[in-house]
């Protein structure tokens, strides 16, 4: 049985029809003060997949509620997957006094669970936070399936040096095109520079493609630059498109041609499911 998260609707129906695994209806509630209840129904497997994106604290708390109440209905071998690992880029204490924010979630979601799968963690190492097994895949193959088959000349860009092998990825899945990345310096929580690439981008399709838009900082500008350039059409393609702040505004005023996402966070750009990729992934895990 799957059992979805209240973020993650979409991407467990699409798991659930590529798998044909039954979806569960889970019932949630608050109690008069605020706190959250979540109830699953009455016949639940023995075996079950939670898949439930940590998109805020509520929902880190949610995937907690929801492991608690599969142990309890009985379920003997329990995966969660967490499509967007939240607190993923806290995986340091960057400053005297801060906590690991990764470690501190992948504890907690440890207890109530036998495997975790993630999708495009935003750093791989934060895997190894977690106290049971657990594994990364990646879904950046996914955004190839929505760019236009006539790109021209196409230029698959990374924001920064360590975003080049997910670019990869998308260029390899689209079939053609040169690979190059950017070199990005970040001077606030919302401000990035961007240095251009050397690749020559005038009259060229543009593919910049990261695992999280967020603010949309990091896009906006490489689109700048790209459009400075001369370069024609620019798609902004991300596994994980949370889209805050003004962020659909900023890439608009920059100019992009399209979003291309998936819907690890379920956004009106999320046009490519991670489904197939998270079902291969579930399978093997299993197996092993
Ligand atoms: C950073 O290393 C990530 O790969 C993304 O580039 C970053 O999280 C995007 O954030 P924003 O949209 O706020 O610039």
């Amino acid at each position: 049985m799957i059992i979805p998260g209240s973020a993650s609707q979409t991407l467990a129906a699409a798991l659930a029809d590529h798998t044909g695994i039954p979806l569960a209806t889970v019932a949630s509630d608050r109690f008069p003060d605020g706190e959250l209840l979540v109830e699953l129904p009455d016949a639940i497997d023995d075996r079950a997949i939670i898949v439930a994106s940590t998109v805020s604290s509520e929902a880190h708390l949610e995937v907690l509620l929801l492991q608690d109440a599969a142990r309890e209905a009985g379920v003997n071998q329990l995966t969660t997957v967490i499509p967007y690992l939240g607190y993923a880029r806290q995986d340091a204490a960057f400053e005297p006094g801060q906590p690991v924010s990764a470690r501190a979630v992948a504890r907690a979601i440890s207890t109530g669970t036998d495997r975790v799968l993630a999708v495009n963690p935003h750093e791989p190492a934060v895997m190894d936070f977690f106290t049971v097994p657990a594994r990364a895949t990646s879904a950046a193959t996914q955004l190839a399936g929505p760019l236009p088959t006539d790109l021209t000349n196409p230029l698959f860009l990374a924001p920064d040096s360590g975003a080049r092998d997910l670019v990869t990825e998308v260029r390899d899945a689209y079939g053609r095109g040169e690979v190059d990345h950017f070199e990005k310096t970040r001077r606030s929580g919302r401000a990035v520079e961007i240095a251009p690439s050397d690749a020559r981008v005038a009259d060229r399709d543009v593919v910049v493609a990261d695992d999280i838009i967020a603010t949309g900082g990091t896009m906006s500008e490489a689109i700048g630059v790209l459009r400075e350039g001369g370069a024609d059409r620019v798609y902004a393609a991300c596994v994980h498109p949370l889209l805050t702040d003004a962020a659909r505004t900023r890439l608009a005023q920059a100019g992009v041609a399209a979003i291309v996402a998936t819907d690890t966070v379920e956004r009106p750009a999320s046009t490519v499911s991670a489904a197939p990729i998270v079902a291969d992934a579930v399978r093997a895990f299993e197996d092993s």
